[in-house]
């Protein structure tokens, strides 16, 4: 299976971190945060890769990661994505690349604690249809939220004011080939963005959006400057690293 990252996007809520870089070249403990949701693909057993990012720092992408020799990589692919027109737009370059193969989809503000192992291999025996991951959170009206009934998903509402669950959707999708079909049905929302929201209601209203719960911690790194920081603190405390805030000592 192909992977794909989306790491376009102008990072306007993380400014004015964002306005001499690219949200996703920001660090997260000791990488930037574009190393973890690569490296979940690749521990997943996906190796090839492309990247989808835009803006004024594109080119720091490869600087950064060349041919993913960091990820002992043979080669990435990269394209760019003319101004921000939402994921659905930014994912729908990739339709090249994927050449009539399944892809799985992160984006690149997410990081999450464990692997996503399981689910790909779910999915590799899925004959068609989506796969997406859920995980109870906190503040829903933030994400796209799963409506419930019984064990099914029946439609996912995109940053609600009512969420009807605290089940947000993540930022990792998995996708037959016929998601390019649908998004190029897609109509733009309110904010003016082609939503990933509405790709994956698509696959509802077919009968084919499969989930899985995610275990372990999941982070929005991207969201806000305190989830950024968070998410630093999370991925340092896994890494086993220990430490404490103290006033005036060095
Ligand atoms: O993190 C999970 C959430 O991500 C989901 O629950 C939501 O359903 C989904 O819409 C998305 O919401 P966000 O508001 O967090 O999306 P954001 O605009 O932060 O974009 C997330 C990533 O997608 C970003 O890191 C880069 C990529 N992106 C985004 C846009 C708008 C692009 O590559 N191009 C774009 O035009």
């Amino acid at each position: 299976m192909k992977g794909v990252i989306l790491a376009g996007g102008l990072g306007t809520r993380l400014s004015p971190l964002t306005k001499i870089t690219n949200k996703h070249l920001l660090p997260i403990y000791n990488k930037p945060m574009i190393f973890y949701p690569i490296q979940t693909l690749v521990d997943a057993g996906v190796r090839d890769l492309l990247i989808v990012t835009g803006g004024n720092n594109a080119g720091d992408f490869l600087r950064l990661l060349g041919n993913g020799s960091a990820f002992h990589l043979p080669h990435i692919n990269y394209t760019y994505q003319e101004g921000e027109g939402g994921i659905a737009d930014a994912l729908r370059l990739a339709e090249h690349f994927a050449d009539g193969e399944k892809i799985v989809v992160m984006l690149g503000d997410n990081v999450i604690e464990k692997d996503i192992r399981a689910g790909v291999a779910a999915f590799r025996k899925q004959k068609r249809g989506a796969r997406v991951y859920v995980k109870q959170v906190a503040n829903p009206r933030a994400y796209g939220v799963a409506e419930m009934r019984g064990d099914r998903i029946v439609g996912i509402v995109e940053k609600p004011a009512r969420p009807k669950s605290n089940l947000a959707v993540i930022g990792i999708y998995m996708y037959d080939p016929s998601v390019f079909e649908i998004i190029h049905t897609l109509k733009p929302s309110g904010r003016g963005e082609l939503e990933i929201t509405d790709v994956n209601n698509a696959y509802i209203k077919r009968g084919q959006l499969a989930f899985d719960v995610l275990d372990g911690w999941w982070a929005d790194a991207g969201a806000s400057h305190e989830k950024l920081l968070e998410t630093s603190l999370l991925v340092a405390q896994r890494e086993g690293v220990s430490f404490s805030v103290s006033r005036g000592k060095a």
